[in-house]
């Protein structure tokens, strides 16, 4: 089943523990996956472990509470030897605040303060990095993760990772219903969209790639995203445009629709020009400086 919903937490961990996650999840996972050993890089009240270790399997649990910070410390260096699965269960974003609040004194490097989505999301990509050097090939890594709504910003984190990871490697998401979310939900009552009540467990498998082709191929995927994308921009301006259309046209829509594109490539005409050139399939020159979809 793609599908999990234990209304049950069970005893493992801390009931306390605000944003822990029931035991349930993480015994049938072992039930499927069989690691002979587990390591769980951000445990909190040491739930997964507790679990783990009541199963029989091989686990260590690592967290910035104890002085770990996945964001800097090689989980494979702090556990000793690679893991058959390494789970973590970050914050989400902002939305429980940890250090200096459920635990200890506040800390920079708290997932759950992180400035802004954009450096949550590369500090996540890191961490699955970091949790899939620290797995045998052949093994899995992943997270459980939800989204986040506020202010009318829908927040998929879930999205960005598989995003950032490499697309070969994805092996299942798994959606995770949520119960006894504290959210007070009055303030959803009158609210046009969906209270969000389902999380999502994100397993890769690792392959047997040396991590500079795996860092290379992830490049590659960032590169296709990126140029797919620009492809995309320009053809559907033209197709506003009515399908044919002079460059200085172009530009000027261009900057009307997608200006943050622009403000992260200063070069953008010559990006334009470069996407219009070198897709034949796409674009065609009908006179000098004028394009149509071909
Ligand atoms: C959602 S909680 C984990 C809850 C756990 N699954 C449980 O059931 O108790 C997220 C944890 O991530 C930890 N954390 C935040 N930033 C971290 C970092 N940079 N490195 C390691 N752990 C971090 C927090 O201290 C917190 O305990």
């Amino acid at each position: 089943m793609s599908i999990m919903s234990f209304p049950d937490r069970g005893n493992w961990g801390k009931s306390a523990w605000r944003g822990n996650c029931s035991g349930h999840v993480y015994k049938e996972l072992f039930e499927r996956l069989k690691p002979g050993v587990f390591v769980d890089p951000m445990v909190g009240s040491g739930t997964s472990v507790e679990v783990a270790k009541e199963m029989g399997i091989e686990a260590y649990g690592l967290d910035l509470h104890s002085g770990f910070n996945a964001v800097r410390d090689s989980i494979l260096l702090a556990v000793g030897k690679p893991a058959d699965l390494c789970i973590s269960h970050p914050p989400y974003g902002a939305m429980i605040v940890y250090s200096g609040n459920v635990w200890g004194k506040a800390d920079p490097n708290d997932l759950s303060r992180c400035p802004s989505d954009e450096d949550f999301h590369e500090k996540m990509q890191l961490v699955l990095m970091n949790q899939r050097e620290a797995t045998n090939s052949g093994g899995y890594y992943g997270t459980i993760i939800g989204d986040w709504r506020r202010k009318g910003v829908y927040t998929s984190y879930q999205a960005e990772m598989i995003a950032r990871m490499p697309k070969g490697e994805l092996a299942a998401v798994i959606i995770k219903a949520q119960h006894n979310c504290t959210s007070d939900r009055k303030t959803y009552g009158l609210m046009k969209l969906p209270h969000i009540l389902h999380e999502y467990i994100l397993l890769w498998q690792k392959k047997a790639v040396p991590v500079l082709l795996m860092l290379r191929d992830l490049a590659h995927q960032q590169y296709s995203r990126l140029t797919g994308t620009w492809k995309n921009i320009v053809k559907c301006i033209l197709m506003e445009l009515g399908g044919k259309s002079d460059l200085s046209a172009i530009y000027q829509e261009i900057e009307k629709s997608a200006p943050d594109k622009l403000a992260s490539n200063p070069h953008w005409k010559a990006k334009i020009r470069q996407t219009l050139n070198q897709n034949e399939d796409l674009f065609r020159p009908v006179a000098t400086g004028v394009w149509a979809i071909a």
